[in-house]
């Protein structure tokens, strides 16, 4: 058990896990921010990691991508330059998204695609909201392309079924099982942050 704590202490002295919490749904009236409000309070609890808010509403990116081996315009730059940094330093990330149309919504996916390396070789955990199915379809599907992204998925979801009454006025989720679910969550995003994070400073990722 030493060992096995002073290998996590001797990860964590390069500082706290930074992880870049995604907010994916950018609809007005969305439901999202409570999701990942929750989800930011989880990470604020602990000692290995910290939560930057990425909200595709409030930075959002670019629609329309420059022909290959084109520069975004100035305009776009300028968007981009709020987002891209904050993608680049995370060690890793939480994407909470919603279910539409038994996938993940566009914008996210538009987030997703004007980033390369900034998902290599870090890990991804997901959390989901939804209906019946809870968003997990969504997940599944972000599964795939993030793989292609040479990122790393992680096991365990936290998704909330039928997700309209499962919250309180407050934001937080009226099932005390939630803040387990998703520590157990954390605790496989931090396994995989702290060895990525290791991996990548002993050498470049091949990628
Ligand atoms: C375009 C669209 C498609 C949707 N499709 C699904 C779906 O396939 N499955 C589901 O469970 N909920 C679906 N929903 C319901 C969403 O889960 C629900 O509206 C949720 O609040 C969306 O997240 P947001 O409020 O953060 O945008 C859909 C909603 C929208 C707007």
């Amino acid at each position: 058990m030493n060992d096995l704590n002073d290998s996590l202490n001797d990860s964590l002295d390069a500082g706290p896990l930074r992880v870049a919490v995604l907010v994916g749904s950018t609809r007005d009236g969305r439901f999202g921010p409570v999701v990942a409000g929750w989800l930011a309070g989880q990470i604020a609890q602990r000692e290995d990691m910290e939560a930057d808010l990425v909200d595709l509403v409030e930075t959002p990116v670019p629609t329309v991508m420059p022909a290959f081996g084109q520069q975004p315009s100035d305009e776009d730059m300028a968007l981009l330059g709020a987002v891209v940094p904050r993608l680049e330093s995370a060690d890793a990330f939480v994407i909470v998204t919603p279910e539409y149309n038994h996938s993940y919504p566009a914008a996210l996916k538009n987030a997703i695609d004007w980033h390369n390396q900034q998902w290599h070789a870090k890990p991804v955990a997901f959390v989901s909201y939804g209906g019946i199915s809870g968003g997990l379809r969504a997940v599944e599907h972000l599964r795939g392309v993030l793989a292609e992204l040479h990122a790393v998925t992680i096991r365990n979801t936290v998704s909330f079924h039928n997700y309209g009454d499962k919250f309180d006025a407050d934001g937080k989720p009226l099932d005390p099982e939630c803040d387990t679910a998703a520590k157990s969550l954390l605790d496989q995003l931090t396994w995989w942050g702290l060895a990525l994070r290791d991996a990548r400073a002993a050498r470049p990722y091949a990628g």
